[in-house]
């Protein structure tokens, strides 16, 4: 099977003060289509870096940055939007959602970027706020929603594109228990229709949920290990988001 994401011997070295800040040094990371892995790692330790590469959004320093075969490096900055638009959905801590626009509206908008029509992003957007079970939220502001509700819609215009790879920084870290199981659950649900999901966590709660997790420490690749705990924490997940009453 062909690796979707492959860092081969990757640097990332910031300039802070005239001094350099070595964020990663000498990765190398494969990630098979349909894995869905935790990145883990103290404050600092390299893991928003190393998504943030991998999301195209940072280019690394020194190495090699394969997606889905493609060569990243050799792409210039449309070419790698484009690129970004189409295979990559991004979901981060703070949700970023526009503010003066409805659920329906901010999950249109990658579409907005790609020229696809009304009629059509309408009808897409209704089916993704529903697959994460937000149907009957379309309509409300972000302010008229909970914080996982927020989180949710920023899920829903994540994969309405159906991009290859669903990336999150740290998602449940502004969101309490409760909320962060069904969030999680989401993201199971997801990764068991065929998503391959990458998400960034310091919390060993939540990295429970994935499949392999890879362990930074001071920009380099500690550990990364096959998680077996992992049907436990999906189970606690769904029972909690079976009693909730969206
Ligand atoms: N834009 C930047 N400029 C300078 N240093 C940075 C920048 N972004 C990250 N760093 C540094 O790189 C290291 C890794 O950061 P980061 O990947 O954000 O860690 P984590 O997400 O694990 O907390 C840290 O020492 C951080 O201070
Ligand atoms: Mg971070």
């Amino acid at each position: 099977m062909t690796p979707l994401v492959r860092l081969e011997s990757l640097s990332k070295t910031y300039t802070l003060g005239g001094a350099p800040v070595h964020a990663l040094r000498d990765v190398s990371l494969t990630i098979d289509r349909g894995e869905m892995v935790a990145i883990m790692g103290a404050s600092g330790s390299g893991k928003s870096t190393t998504l943030n590469v991998i999301g195209t959004l940072d280019r690394p320093s020194t190495g090699r940055y394969f997606l889905d075969d493609e060569a990243v490096e050799r792409l210039d900055e449309d070419a790698l939007a484009g690129l970004r638009n189409r295979k990559i959905g991004f979901v981060f801590q703070s949700f970023n959602l526009l503010p003066r626009d409805t659920a329906m509206r901010n999950v249109e908008l990658p579409m907005v970027y790609r020229g696809v029509r009304p009629s059509e992003r309408r009808e897409k957007a209704r089916i993704a706020l529903e697959r994460v079970g937000l149907g009957s939220r379309a309509h409300h502001l972000p302010n008229q929603l909970s914080g996982g509700q927020q989180q949710r819609v920023s899920i829903a215009r994540a994969i309405v594109n159906e991009p290859l790879l669903l990336l999150a920084d740290e998602p449940t870290g502004a969101l309490d228990s409760a909320t962060t199981a069904q969030v999680m659950a989401l993201f199971c649900e997801l990764h068991a229709q065929g998503m391959t999901v990458v998400l960034v966590t310091h919390d060993p709660a939540i990295a429970r949920y994935a499949r392999r997790i890879v362990t930074f420490r001071d920009g380099v690749i500690l550990s990364d290990v096959q998680n077996r705990s992992r049907a436990e924490a999906i189970a606690t997940a769904s029972a909690s988001s079976l009693e909730e009453a969206s």
